[in-house]
């Protein structure tokens, strides 16, 4: 479900239309739904019904305050992976102790200040990394505690930059190490205290085949842990789905009832009843760390049309957002649907790339991609960016960073102004 569709041929997010509010707001322009966002919370939570559980929204997908104060309100608790997630969950008044902070590479300053504030678990990626919370948490005088993530080596089935859980990645401690490194943990860093056990196999996954297969593999282990050393959770991670392709129709349940069973894309209520089954007898706190499936569908970006370029080989439509602004397309291929704000009167479909205004090649939204034909001065949205969109937005050739709105019913409010040119200096001497 998503708050996206046309209503007297204005493409609307809830009740808001988005040809005036870009209008308004300038281009390009983030908006998302809060709706869609509370929704799609609920429903993952709801569908865990059948276990002790938490859903900690993964905040690296969209860091926005308000976003994170809608979740915080909710009760979410918070995936966290540096001290600046932390920072900005205290703010959006969100609970510590419901935060597990998760990474490779955590600094000295980020242990001491996510100890200092109390949070729920550290999610450890090797024993070097156990072995220096031990040493910082014992000159903090605190107990430090933690989770490992184990590296289950399991094939995710998605872009090779996304995929976590194969041991040729860099996360987490080989499955056949884990055991031992818990063994060794409980008898030799007196400042840890073993809380849980983490693993994340990949990010976009759209079968339900690899999580099985996760956590099948890994179930006896939390078992074991359970029973040597008391450990209360596992996460089993995020990385749930959504769907991209043909994204405005596949908003309703009618869409998705006619796919064949067997091109069905994964779906909150499969993946929830599959883990509950696996997960129920366990006696654990599960906890889930979904970013995309949260947030995702639930935002779009709002760019204008500039220019018609008609090359020898191709039509470009040169639009206002950038590589910069939706980096996905260039990172990983991803793709985003690409729908006017005002319906075409006519059918006319033209094959096109639709580029931004930066220098480089790879500053596409889509390449030879037929669309409805749309003009200079006409906008678009690039639909599902509300996930890894902003976050992932930089200023690039010197482009302050867009405005970011979120709707809730028929109010629309900013909630992170547009860049202005003084921004983009500020701090340099
Ligand atoms: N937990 C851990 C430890 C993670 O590394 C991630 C994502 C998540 C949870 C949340 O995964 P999600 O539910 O959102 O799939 N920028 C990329 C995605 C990177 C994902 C990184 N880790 C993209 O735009 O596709």
């Amino acid at each position: 479900m998503h708050g996206f569709s046309y209503k007297n041929g204005s493409l609307h997010c809830d009740d808001v239309d988005l040809a005036p509010l870009a209008a308004e707001h300038g281009t390009p322009l983030y908006v998302y739904s809060a709706t869609t966002i509370l929704d799609h919370y609920r429903r993952l939570d709801a569908a865990l019904a059948g276990v002790d559980h938490e859903v900690a929204y993964a905040v690296k997908a969209n860091s926005n305050l308000s976003v994170l104060r809608l979740l915080a309100n909710e009760g979410a608790g918070f995936d966290i992976v540096s001290g600046g997630e932390l920072f900005r969950v205290i703010k959006a008044g969100g609970d510590p102790a419901h935060c597990t902070f998760a990474g490779v590479g955590k600094t000295r300053e980020e242990i001491v200040y996510a100890l200092e504030q109390g949070i729920y678990s550290f999610n450890v990626e090797s024993e070097e990394e156990l072995r220096y919370l031990n040493e910082v948490a014992g000159e903090l005088g605190m107990i430090a505690p933690a989770a490992v993530r184990v590296n289950p080596n399991v094939d995710a089935k998605t872009h090779k930059y996304i995929s976590t859980g194969k041991s040729e990645n860099k996360f987490g401690v080989d499955f056949e190490d884990i055991a031992g490194l818990y063994e060794r943990a409980a008898k030799e860093l007196p400042n840890i205290k073993l809380r849980g056990l983490q693993m994340h196999i990949g990010s976009q996954l759209t079968s339900i085949a690899p999580f099985l297969e996760a956590v099948n593999k890994v179930a006896p282990l939390a078992r074991q842990f359970k029973e040597v050393y008391g450990i209360e959770f596992w996460s089993i991670g995020g990385g749930i789905g959504i769907i991209y392709q043909n994204s405005l129709a596949s908003g309703g349940v009618d869409w998705w009832e006619s796919q064949q069973p067997e091109e069905r894309p994964l779906t909150i209520s499969r993946y929830g009843s599959e883990m509950v089954r696996l997960l129920k007898d366990l006696g654990l706190k599960i906890l889930l760390e979904p970013g995309r499936l949260i947030v995702g569908n639930a935002g779009v970006l709002i760019t204008r049309c500039l220019y018609e370029k008609k090359g020898r080989a191709k039509t470009f439509k040169i639009v206002d957002a950038g590589m910069n602004d939706l980096i996905r397309p260039a990172l990983y291929e991803g793709h985003h649907e690409i729908v006017p704000l005002k319906q075409a009167r006519s059918d006319a479909r033209v094959t096109m790339d639709v580029v931004g205004p930066i220098c480089e090649s790879g500053d596409f939204f889509c390449q030879n991609r037929e669309l409805p034909d749309f003009q200079p001065g006409d906008s678009v949205a690039l639909m599902s960016a509300g996930a890894y969109g902003f976050a992932m937005a930089s200023n690039y050739n010197s482009r302050p960073l867009p405005a970011e709105i979120l709707v809730e019913g028929d109010v629309a409010t900013v909630i992170r102004k547009r860049q202005k040119l003084e921004d983009l200096i500020e701090g340099e001497l």
